[in-house]
């Protein structure tokens, strides 16, 4: 049975969205509303792995559910909610747990980065993060993830738990009533485009992060039209002034994304952006990008920050999209629960 097309993706609430989280996803994000069913959720379960912060996990909940509608996701259209309360995730999670493989998780490259050199005093939900992820996914039998490069990984682990469980349990499928004895598709990866590699304001060879200590290394979704003009005037660049063609890029990474940035706000390519300013030096090509990154981003902070003065409205949004979510959730639950054993009532 072919999987009716759906998407589904995520963030954690760990702090700011920034510029890179706005090109690099959240427009595809947008555009993707227009021609699939999308549900988009705040990943807060998984924002636990690293660490308690209560009122912090609060707030960035909804800042981060701010900045999604801010930025144009539409909570009418798509279904938008945080993680938590749609307890299938959990449920699913844990099924998953037992169906992924110690060897399997063992190879997750951001599992070993985020434990660094402490690996034994690394939560162990920082160890499962990946399950919970497929179950994310999967518990909406979502055909479409739209991520950054860095999700290919844990992607491909969806795809290898929803392939297990399909395989270990085809018996049991078969007699639920799925007559091709498949249950979970295989999500495909939608790795977002050319512009989602955004990087830092202040050393060009560094990716934008919420967790970079400069806060002018990066542009917030929240900032005003003045802080993101003042962040651009500051951005680091060399003597040199904007190239005419790509290779004069070479070595000067902080050139390459100040251009890029230009590019991917204004829609064209990085080569016209050099036919338009090759030559010039950086101070009038500053405020060019300066006028365009207002313009468009100004808004999108101007908004959150009206959205983030009224929090009860937002808690409706989730709650609104947590029950649309649960909709969905809890029969595919129910089935896992009968495939694999679990009595209910
Ligand atoms: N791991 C993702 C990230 O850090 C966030 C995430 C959690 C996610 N669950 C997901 C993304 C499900 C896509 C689908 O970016």
């Amino acid at each position: 049975m072919p999987f009716k097309p759906r998407v589904f993706s995520g963030m954690q609430p760990t702090g700011n969205l920034h510029l890179g989280n706005y090109l690099g996803a959240l427009t595809r994000w947008v555009e993707m509303q227009s021609t699939h069913e999308c549900i988009y959720c705040i990943v807060d379960m998984h924002a636990l792995t690293q660490g308690f912060d209560p009122d912090g996990l609060r707030q960035a909940t909804r800042d981060v559910t701010a900045a999604y509608l801010a930025a144009g996701l539409d909570a009418k259209k798509s279904i938008i909610f945080n993680q938590s309360q749609v307890s299938a995730h959990a449920e699913l999670g844990w099924v998953f747990n037992c169906v992924a493989r110690l060897g399997w998780l063992d190879r997750m490259t951001q599992f070993k980065e985020k434990a660094g050199k402490d690996r034994e005093a690394a939560s162990v939900g920082l160890y499962a993060y990946p399950t919970l992820m497929a179950a994310d996914i999967l518990v909406y039998r979502a055909t479409h993830v739209p991520v950054g490069e860095d999700q290919k990984q844990h992607l491909e682990l969806s795809r290898d738990i929803a392939q297990k469980f399909n395989n270990d349990f085809k018996k049991e499928i078969l007699a639920a009533g799925f007559a091709d004895g498949i249950f979970f598709p295989q999500p495909d990866p939608v790795i977002t485009g050319p512009a989602t590699r955004v990087m830092s304001l202040r050393d060009g060879t560094k990716k934008m992060s919420k967790s970079d200590p400069s806060d002018l290394s990066r542009i917030n979704l929240t900032d005003d039209a003045d802080t993101i003009a003042k962040k651009i005037q500051k951005a680091k660049t060399d003597a040199d002034g904007i190239p005419s063609e790509k290779k004069g890029f070479e070595g000067r990474a902080e050139a390459e994304n100040l251009v890029g940035i230009y590019a991917a706000l204004t829609d064209i390519t990085v080569e016209s952006v050099l036919k338009d300013f090759g030559g010039q030096q950086f101070s009038a090509f500053k405020k060019a990008l300066a006028e365009v990154a207002t313009d468009k981003l100004g808004k999108i902070g101007g908004e959150a920050q009206r959205l983030m003065a009224d929090p009860a409205e937002i808690d409706k949004v989730l709650a609104d999209g947590s029950a649309r979510a649960r909709a969905i959730a809890k029969p595919v639950m129910d089935h896992v629960k009968d495939i694999v054993g679990l009595l209910r009532s």
